[in-house]
Order: structure tokens, then C-alpha cells, then sequence
């Protein structure tokens, strides 16, 4: 059987453990507590297909810089299959931060021997666009650095459950076309 290994990085607070636990267990996690490392197992099915995926969630917040970076230059890291990176569409600051960790992203991974890995952008809490502020990065400007990026874009939202299967599937079917 198929079996990936998908790591979640992004700003604290964007919702990185909420979209893990809303794919794996259904349920929408309302309490925050920063996350230190993680790591989920699930086996799904894409297409059709059974995949068995190891989802692995990194700490977003600063306190955990440190760690995220040992993290970055780990094995376990440079073993992965692929990332996912994750900003909230209602935090400007959080769009900035997947700029210079997706740039980490690339300097980590320059050293490995790997094949290189598949990724996507995430603009999560898609929910909160129904109120009025409640958006703060446009999806053609994340669209946009996507493109830069050279990997794919989609919007979710871990409380409503939006996009949060498709946005597995588009990783999956990368994976299977690479
Ligand atoms: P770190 O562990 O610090 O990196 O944070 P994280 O990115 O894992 O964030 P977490 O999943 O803990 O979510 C932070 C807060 O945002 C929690 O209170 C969640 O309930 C909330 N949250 C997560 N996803 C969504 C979403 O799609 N919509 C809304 N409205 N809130 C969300």
C-alpha cells in the first residue's frame, strides 16, 4: 500500500493541528494549545485508492523557532514526501511568515538527496470570510505566490470542514502523477 509522509508548517495560531484533526478524527478542534510536534496516522482513500498518510504538525509559534528548525534539518524532515503550508485568510501577518518559512523550506531541502517534494499552499479559516473584515489576503494574491512558489493553491477551513478532504486528494494525486 501507498504510504506518504505530509508535514504541516506555518505561522501559530493559522490552524495547522485543526485541519490534522478534522482530517484524521472528523471533529473541529475550538481549544488552542501551540503545538510542540505531532504527528498523525490515518488511512484514507483518494481516487478511489487506499493511501496511508503520516501527517506530521510542527510548531508555528516563535517560542518553538528553534525547534522548528532542527526539525528542518532532521531526517525525518528530508525524508518527507510532501509539505503543506498553511496561512490564515484572515491574518495578513501570517501570509508574510509563509514567505520566508516556505524560503527555509527550500534551503533545507537543497542538501537532500531526496526526490523533490510536493507542496501546497493553504489559506485556512475560509470560514471567517463570511463576516465583514473578515479576510485579509486575497485568494489572487496567494494564487499568485503560489505560482512563484511552483506548487499548488487552495482554501479551507478546518471548522466548516471546506476543502480540508480535497485539499489531501490534490497532494495525493501530485504524488501518484510525480
Ligand atoms: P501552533 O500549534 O501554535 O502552530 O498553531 P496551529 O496552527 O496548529 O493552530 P490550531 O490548529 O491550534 O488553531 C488555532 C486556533 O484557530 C484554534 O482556536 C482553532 O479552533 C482555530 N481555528 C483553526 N482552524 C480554523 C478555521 O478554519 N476557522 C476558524 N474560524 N478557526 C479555526
Amino acid at each position: 500500500q501507498e504510504s506518504w509522509k505530509v508535514a504541516l508548517f506555518g505561522d501559530g495560531a493559522v490552524g495547522k493541528t485543526a485541519i490534522a484533526v478534522k482530517f484524521t478524527r472528523g471533529t473541529f478542534l475550538e481549544t488552542y494549545d501551540p503545538t510542540i510536534e505531532d504527528s498523525y496516522r490515518v488511512h484514507a482513500s483518494f481516487q478511489g485508492k487506499p493511501a496511508f498518510l503520516e501527517i506530521v504538525d510542527t510548531a508555528g509559534q516563535d517560542d518553538y523557532a528553534t525547534l522548528r528548525d532542527q526539525w528542518l534539518h532532521s531526517d525525518s524532515f528530508s525524508e518527507g514526501d510532501a509539505y503543506i503550508l498553511v496561512y490564515a485568510v484572515s491574518s495578513r501577518k501570517s501570509f508574510m511568515r509563509v514567505k520566508a518559512m516556505e524560503k527555509a523550506i527550500i534551503r533545507a531541502r537543497s542538501k537532500s538527496v531526496h526526490v523533490y517534494p510536493v507542496s501546497i499552499l493553504v489559506g485556512n479559516k475560509y470560514d471567517l470570510t463570511d463576516q465583514a473584515g473578515g479576510r485579509e489576503v486575497g485568494a489572487q494574491e496567494a494564487y499568485e505566490l503560489a505560482q512563484q512558489f511552483g506548487c499548488h493553491f487552495i482554501e479551507t477551513s478546518a471548522k466548516s470542514g471546506y476543502n480540508i478532504q480535497k485539499m489531501f486528494e490534490t497532494l495525493v494525486v501530485a504524488l501518484r502523477n510525480r
